[in-house]
């Protein structure tokens, strides 16, 4: 078992563990990370031995400054700077060409190397006392929820890590925006708390976004440029499926009072129809709604954990703080089936719906079809 050590007091011991090879998780603002030296290539080959994650899947190399940066790259673009000055440290990544130094195993063999300063004052501590750039995938088992508390790193990953940094439960609780400024077209490869709109405004031009987002994977026939992006992702044990209306997505979740309410019935209804079927034929369900909707459902089994609540809809971080526990409360519960509501895609909903929608390996019913 590993070491966990809360707050501050492990950064020395942590740091330690880095130079001498080993792996440590860390906290962040968005979810918890895997680190290890990011200029040695046994490190790396460890993380992606850890997490049970195909090595063409290049991990994020953390700073914790903008000056640790240069050493990385072969070029630094005045813009990728100005994202830098306005958003780190925070839950923004940035694609750059890679310099010799960053081996290709931390970049899954590509040219390219994807850089973030995460904001939080333990693992900037912890980045700096040890002197090196930290290469950090999420800290979960591949193909599992990102974890946004120690616990869930252990859950995953007990007896494969030297250490677990824990500082409670993070804030965001989606992975950061990741945006390729390696090209002449900034775009963004994963959607975050930071959106599209903020790196368009910094930037002063349109930033692309990459098709496979939208598609959701690889089976479109679109192929993402963020390698991760195209596995089966965020995914809990139970089978999931998201339900909106016909309406809610033609009118993009701008409607009015009354046709909320109407779009609130019905979708509740058809959850509600598919519960109560999957139940009869023994099945183990959950449903996911928000703080606005949590009346209209009905508890099929005695049991407090079958309605999960994660927020308010207009609130979107309200809700990217809770998707991943609440998927993981569900693996623990041993459900089959999770019903989940839609929601929309403006602002930090983007990166909400993104996660919602690998989790439900993108299957989406209509409620008034
Ligand atoms: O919020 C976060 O970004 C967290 C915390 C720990 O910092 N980290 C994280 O790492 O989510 P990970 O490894 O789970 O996701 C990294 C994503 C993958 O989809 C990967 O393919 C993409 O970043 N990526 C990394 N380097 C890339 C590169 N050079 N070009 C394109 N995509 C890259
Ligand atoms: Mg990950």
């Amino acid at each position: 078992m590993e070491t966990i050590v809360k707050g501050m007091e492990g950064v020395e011991q942590a740091a330690e563990i880095i130079k001498n090879g080993g792996l440590v998780a860390f906290p962040t603002e968005t979810v918890y990370g895997l680190g290890g030296n990011a200029l040695d290539p046994e490190a790396s080959r460890k993380i992606y031995a850890a997490k049970g994650r195909p090595s063409d899947n290049p991990l994020i190399v953390h700073v914790s400054s903008i000056s640790e940066v240069h050493p990385l790259v072969s070029v630094l673009p005045e813009a990728a700077e100005k994202l830098m000055e306005a958003f780190w440290p925070g839950p923004l990544t940035i694609i750059l060409p890679k310099s010799e130094i960053v081996p290709y195993e931390t970049t899954g063999g590509l040219e390219t190397v994807a850089i973030r300063c995460p904001e939080n004052k333990v693992t900037l501590s912890f980045i700096k006392t040890s002197g090196l750039p930290i290469a950090g995938p999420s800290a979960n088992t591949s193909g599992k929820p990102s974890p946004t508390e120690a616990t869930h790193v252990l859950h995953d990953l007990n007896g494969k890590i030297d250490m677990i940094l824990d500082d409670g439960p993070v804030g965001i609780g989606v992975e950061s925006t990741i945006v390729d400024m390696s090209g002449t077209v900034p775009t963004l490869l994963r959607p975050g708390a930071i959106t599209v709109e903020d790196l368009s405004e910094t930037l002063g031009r349109k930033v692309e976004i990459d098709p496979a987002i939208v598609a959701g994977g690889v089976n479109e026939g679109v192929r993402p440029k963020a390698p991760g992006m195209k596995y089966r992702h965020y995914a809990p044990n139970a089978k999931m499926a998201l339900v909106s209306t016909k309406l809610l997505k033609a009118k993009d979740y701008e409607v009015s009072e009354e046709e909320r309410l109407q779009a609130d019935r019905q979708v509740s209804d058809f959850i509600n129809e598919l519960v109560e079927k999957d139940e009869a034929a023994g099945l183990r369900t959950g449903i996911i709604c928000c703080e606005e909707t949590k009346e209209l459902y009905r508890k099929v089994r005695d049991n407090a954990s079958d309605i999960k609540v994660i927020g308010h809809r207009d609130q979107p971080l309200s809700m990217t703080h809770e998707l991943f526990r609440v998927l993981r409360e569900f693996d623990d519960d041993n459900v089959d089936r999770i019903y989940a509501e839609s929601y929309s895609d403006r602002g930090v909903g983007f990166a909400l719906m993104n996660r919602m929608r690998k989790a439900a390996g993108m299957t989406e019913f209509l409620a008034d079809e």
